[in-house]
C-alpha cells in the first residue's frame, strides 16, 4: 500500500498502522474507556441526511471562510495535536507547511516537538497556539509570550483536560513520551525499521516549549494521562480563563466546550471563539458528540462568537453538515495525523487535498456556490 492508494480516512489509517510502532499508532488511534464517544463523534453525522437543491449553475464554488479573524481558503483546519515528531520525523514542520500550502490554519500544541519560532518562520499563514494551563506559572507566561512573539494569530485554551482521560490502549502498550525502551517497545521499533531509523538518527526528540521548565515528557518518560494529571493545574477556573484571555488580548478560544451554559460564559469572558469538542473522545467517554451538541450551542451564541465543530470529521459531507447547522468551520486531529504518519508533508497534503476536493464536489452536488447558502433547511434528522 502506497500514498497514492489513500483515498479516504480509513486508507490513511491503514497505512499509518503499517508504518508506526504499535504503541505510537494506538496513541493516535485510541480514546478513553470503551471509546464510545470516539465512535459517536463520526456516527453522529450519519443520523442527519443532506437534502440537495439542483439547477443552480455551480461552475465556480467558493469555500473560503473567516474564523476568529483569519481568512481561510477552506472551512477545515488542522487542530493542534501533541508529539508530532513521534509520528513522522518532520513533525509539526510537515503539518505547518501543508496547511500553509492549502491556505488554511493549523494548531501548534503546548506539547509540540518543534518550537513556535521555527514553525512561524516556515509557515507564514494563520496559526493557532494551543495552551495547557500548567501548575508552573512561569511556564504558562513563557508559553503565552513565545506564541505572541512568534506572531501566532489565535490562542486556544484547552479546558477538557483537567485530569487525564483513561486511555486503556496506552496502559496496555506502555506508551510514554519520550518512548520508553523495553522489550515490548524494542520489538515494535525493530519491526518498523524505517520509523526507528528516522527517530533515532535525526535530531534528538524534544518538546521545546516545556524543556527548561519541566522534565516530564522529555527527560522523564510519562504517559499523556499522567502528564495531564500531574503537570496541569486542576484548580483552573473561569477566573483563570478570563485572565488569560485578557493577557493574550487578541483572538482567544476555549477548546473543549460542550454545554450551552459554558458557551455563554465564554462569550461573557471575552472569547472570540469556541471549539465544541470532546478531545477526540480521549477524555470523558460517554460525553456527547460535538455534532449532536452543535445546534443548541449555535442557537445560543452563534451570532456572538465563532463556533468550531471539532472531532469525528472524516468526509466533506460531514463538513457541510456541521456548517449547515451553524459552525463557522470544522477541525480535527486524526484527519491529518494518520496521513502525517503515513507520508509526512506529502501525506498531509494528500489528506487535505482529498477533503478539499470532497467539499468542492459536495457543494456542487448540494447546489451551493457559497458556504453561506447552507442552512438547516438542507438537513433532515432521521
Ligand atoms: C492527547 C493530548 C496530548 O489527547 O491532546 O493525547
Amino acid at each position: 500500500m502506497r500514498l497514492t492508494d489513500c483515498h479516504n480516512f480509513a486508507d490513511f489509517r491503514r497505512l499509518a498502522k503499517k508504518r508506526l510502532p504499535g504503541p505510537i499508532f494506538h496513541y493516535i488511534d485510541g480514546a478513553a474507556d470503551d471509546e464510545v464517544t470516539y465512535r459517536r463523534n463520526t456516527e453522529a453525522y450519519e443520523t442527519v441526511d443532506l437534502v440537495p437543491n439542483v439547477l443552480n449553475g455551480v461552475d465556480a464554488v467558493d469555500m473560503s471562510v473567516t474564523v476568529m479573524g483569519q481568512k481561510l481558503d477552506m472551512p477545515l483546519y488542522c487542530a493542534p495535536t501533541a508529539l508530532q515528531r513521534l509520528f513522522h520525523h518532520d513533525g509539526e514542520r510537515a503539518v505547518g507547511r501543508a496547511a500553509t500550502e492549502f491556505g488554511t490554519m493549523f494548531g501548534v500544541s503546548s506539547l509540540a516537538t518543534v518550537a513556535v519560532e521555527e514553525i512561524a518562520a516556515l509557515a507564514p499563514g494563520p496559526k493557532m497556539f494551543q495552551f495547557y494551563f500548567h501548575k508552573d506559572r512561569g511556564l504558562n507566561d513563557a508559553l503565552l509570550e513565545r506564541a505572541r512573539a512568534a506572531n501566532f494569530n489565535v490562542m486556544a485554551l484547552t479546558v477538557d483536560t483537567i485530569t487525564g482521560g483513561n486511555r486503556e490502549r496506552d496502559l496496555r502498550t506502555g506508551f510514554t513520551s519520550p518512548p520508553k525502551l523495553n522489550l515490548q517497545s524494542a520489538w515494535s521499533f525493530a519491526t518498523h525499521p524505517a520509523w526507528a531509523w528516522n527517530f533515532f538518527t535525526k535530531e534528538k526528540f524534544d518538546m521545546p516549549h516545556l524543556s527548561g521548565h519541566v522534565d516530564q515528557g522529555t527527560n522523564v518518560a510519562v504517559s499523556v494521562g499522567e502528564y495531564f494529571s500531574s503537570m496541569l493545574d486542576p484548580t483552573m477556573s473561569w477566573k483563570d480563563a478570563e485572565k488569560l484571555c485578557a493577557q493574550w488580548n487578541g483572538q482567544f478560544a476555549l477548546k473543549g466546550i460542550m454545554s450551552v451554559e459554558d458557551a455563554k460564559r465564554a462569550v461573557d469572558i471575552g472569547c472570540t471563539g469556541i471549539m465544541v469538542s470532546n478531545h477526540g473522545g480521549r477524555q470523558l467517554d460517554g460525553s456527547r458528540a460535538p455534532f449532536d451538541q452543535l445546534a443548541e450551542i449555535c442557537d445560543a451564541v452563534g451570532d456572538k462568537i465563532d463556533v468550531i465543530c471539532e472531532g469525528g470529521i472524516q468526509r466533506g459531507t460531514h463538513v457541510l453538515k456541521a456548517l449547515s447547522v451553524g459552525a463557522k468551520a470544522v477541525s480535527g486531529g486524526r484527519l491529518y495525523l494518520y496521513a502525517l504518519a503515513a507520508a509526512g508533508q506529502p501525506g498531509v497534503e494528500r489528506a487535505l487535498g482529498n477533503l478539499r476536493a470532497e467539499i468542492e464536489r459536495d457543494m456542487r452536488l448540494m447546489g451551493v456556490k457559497h458556504l453561506s447558502e447552507l442552512s438547516r433547511d438542507n438537513l433532515r434528522y432521521r
